[in-house]
């Protein structure tokens, strides 16, 4: 049974410019039509490079970003249409874990204060005393002492941190966590001790997760299905042991191409598909597949003019490439030496603009 489904979900921020006359010029198309399902008790991950929208979706399905279009189905409930009082009794079921432990918690709160003054705003625990002892429950299954209950939040480490952050979610008795970028402000030896925290916690306690990450080697053990999304939108979408056996979108191949291999044979040989440029700008996307600015198969004319959707290549694997079969097949090569872009005009004032995008792409391998 799937938790959560988004249908076709927007989230554009307008851009306003004037001193007198406040007018909208534009808009950051920050989550540009995603849709994807979420099944009950599994771990969806989500990645993509920095600016490409994740945590706006991921605030999204908790209503913290408007939602311009589209529908947000969490168990069977359309979020995106709740009154906001039904909202507020539903949040509790909806938790998310933030990247930066140390700035999501009160340095002036104690660890039990900062626990229960959730719980006491949803209505769980009748008393301090039944919070109190729901709290230690919880500290024991994140792997933190009772005494940690007293103690000030930088009197912990970065993991420690993270696994408060994580009791602080679990108090509240959610269904779903999104976990954005969970592990990514730690250090590699404790990344792997929390992603295994997080695993236990699912079976334990049959829980939820979207976990958002810019790094695929993060989500790939720890996730059912992956998402790769770029610039406001799905090009891959996969069960993670596909995704990482046959990556269809040239973008997913590049990504793969950065993430180290152990077998040092293999890390010598393997292909790498640099990527030249930075993300454009979201206020300004490129026309027809939003990736063809940066990709190294790109073909003339349609991949400039027109947009290609998600499909389902069989078995759940879908792709948002026009010529997805002829590159994996090989009838259509990588190029070197491409033609620079030609970018949509943009109306002054629209701020990150369309930069970087622009360069010729190289691949080597
Ligand atoms: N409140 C806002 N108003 C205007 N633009 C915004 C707002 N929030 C985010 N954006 C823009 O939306 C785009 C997506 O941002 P978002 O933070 O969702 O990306 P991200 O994938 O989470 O990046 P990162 O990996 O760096 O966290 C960016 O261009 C960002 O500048
Ligand atoms: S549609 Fe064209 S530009 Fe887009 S990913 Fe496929 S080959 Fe590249
Ligand atoms: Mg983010």
């Amino acid at each position: 049974m799937s938790l959560l489904e988004l249908d076709d979900v927007k989230v554009y921020f307008p851009v306003r410019r004037g001193v007198l006359f406040d007018r909208v010029v534009g808009h950051v198309q920050a989550v540009d039509g995603v849709s994807l399902t979420i099944e009950a008790g599994q771990t969806y991950g989500l990645v993509g490079e920095s600016g490409c929208g994740k945590t706006t979706l991921g605030r999204a399905v908790l209503r913290l970003n408007d939602i311009t279009s589209g529908r947000v189905v969490f168990d069977g409930t359309d979020l995106a249409a709740l009154p906001d009082e039904e909202m507020r009794r539903t949040r509790h079921r909806l938790q998310m874990v933030f990247q930066d432990p140390l700035g999501s918690l009160n340095p002036r709160q104690n660890i039990e204060s900062i626990l229960a003054e959730g719980m006491a705003a949803h209505g769980i625990g009748a008393t301090r005393e039944e919070r109190r002892k729901k709290i230690v429950e919880i500290l024991r299954r994140v792997g933190l002492p009772a005494g940690a209950l007293s103690r000030y939040p930088h009197e912990f480490s970065g993991g420690q941190r993270q696994r408060i952050g994580i009791a602080r979610a679990l108090v509240l008795e959610p269904d779903l966590i999104i976990c954005d970028e969970p592990v990514s402000a730690l250090d590699v030896s404790i990344q792997a001790q929390v992603l295994n925290l997080l695993e236990e916690l699912q079976d334990a306690l049959g829980l939820t997760y979207l976990v958002i990450a810019h790094d695929l080697a993060v989500v790939r053990h720890i996730s059912d299905r992956i998402g790769v999304m770029y610039l406001g939108s799905l090009v891959e979408e996969a069960p993670s042991d596909t995704l990482y056996a046959e990556p269809r979108h040239p973008y997913t191949r590049a990504l793969m191409s950065a993430v180290p291999v152990p077998d040092p044979d293999v890390e010598d040989s393997r292909e790498r598909i640099l990527l030249r440029g930075d993300l454009p700008s979201p206020a300004n996307p490129p026309a027809g597949c939003r990736f063809h600015t940066r990709c190294p198969w790109r073909q003339p004319e349609r991949c400039d003019t027109e947009r290609p959707s998600l499909t389902d290549l069989g078995g759940g694997h879908r792709v948002a490439c026009h010529y997805a079969a002829e590159i994996a097949d090989g009838t259509i090569q990588p190029t070197r030496d491409l033609a620079p872009p030609v970018l949509k005009e943009v109306p002054a004032g629209v701020p990150g603009q369309a930069g970087g995008g622009e360069e010729p792409v190289a691949t080597t391998s």
